[in-house]
């Protein structure tokens, strides 16, 4: 088991209050770590750390270290972080263009792909990915902003891919999606481990359950345990882990 990711004792802050504390932590190559936790328990604070997208935040700093494959991330240059970790977050936002352009877009202003016939190729390659392609294959040039939200969501899990990351980092990506849809996306989720590493937070304890092959439970910016997952569902052995998971609290 490789580490991808390992994160050295940071800690976290805005406005020097201090929502992360001294977390330890390491994401394994191709396991999808599910990070549960109440409100306000500083998991998106984690993610928007470990893609640095916290970096023009004037009123947030932190200390500790973040290794990706072995490289200090603040050492990266930012740009190239991202293009390594695509996220995706909780409200879809497809931008304003259609299907196609959605998905060509950053791969044409990375300049990673250019030639038409590749940008076809790489189109078709990331829908079928992300289980979109049949849907859509007859109205690629239709706008984005005209498709259903789980469809929505799927579309931007296609543009993450089209950027060809190593890691992906979802946000609670299934907030506001039916059954169906969340059940597509999770589905999806599984077979994107076998290429990528993942990090998914969920506030939905059940999706985890359901999806993860590690589990980290923060709560109010420490992380409490991490274990197997199915280790940690069934037998936790922090007495706030269980109360969470019981939906005795929270
Ligand atoms: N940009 C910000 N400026 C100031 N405080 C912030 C900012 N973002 C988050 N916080 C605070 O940091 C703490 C952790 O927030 P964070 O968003 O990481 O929690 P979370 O676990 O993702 O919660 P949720 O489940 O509601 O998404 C909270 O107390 C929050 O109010
Ligand atoms: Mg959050």
């Amino acid at each position: 088991m490789v580490d991808k990711i390992k994160i050295e004792n940071l800690s976290c802050y805005y406005n020097k209050k201090c929502v992360l504390d001294s977390l330890d932590l390491n994401v394994v190559e191709n396991e999808i770590l599910g990070v549960i936790g109440p409100a306000n328990s500083g998991k998106t604070t984690f993610l928007r750390t470990i893609n640095r997208m916290n970096d023009f935040d004037v009123t947030y700093s932190r200390k500790g270290n973040v290794y990706l494959d072995g490289d200090d991330i603040f050492d990266i240059d930012a740009e190239n972080l991202r293009r390594r970790v695509g996220t995706l977050f909780a409200m879809p936002i497809p931008l304003p263009m259609s299907i196609y352009d959605n998905i060509t877009y950053a791969p044409k202003r990375l300049g990673l792909v250019a030639k038409k016939s590749d940008l076809d190729g790489m189109v078709e390659r990331v829908l079928k990915y992300a289980s979109l392609w049949d849907e859509v294959k007859d109205r690629l040039d239709a706008s984005a902003m005209k498709m259903s939200g789980g469809q929505q969501q799927r579309l931007c899990i296609a543009r993450v891919l089209a950027i060809n990351p190593e890691v992906i980092l979802f946000d609670e990506p299934c907030s506001g999606l039916d059954p169906i849809s969340t059940a597509k996306v999770e589905e999806l989720m599984i077979e994107l481990k076998e290429k990528y590493t993942i990090v998914l937070v969920t506030n939905n304890v059940k999706q985890a359950s359901r999806v993860s092959d590690r589990t980290a439970f923060f709560l109010m910016g420490k992380l409490i345990e991490v274990d197997k997952t199915g280790k940690l569902f069934v037998s936790p052995k922090e007495k706030e882990t269980e109360d969470y998971i019981t939906g005795r609290f929270g």
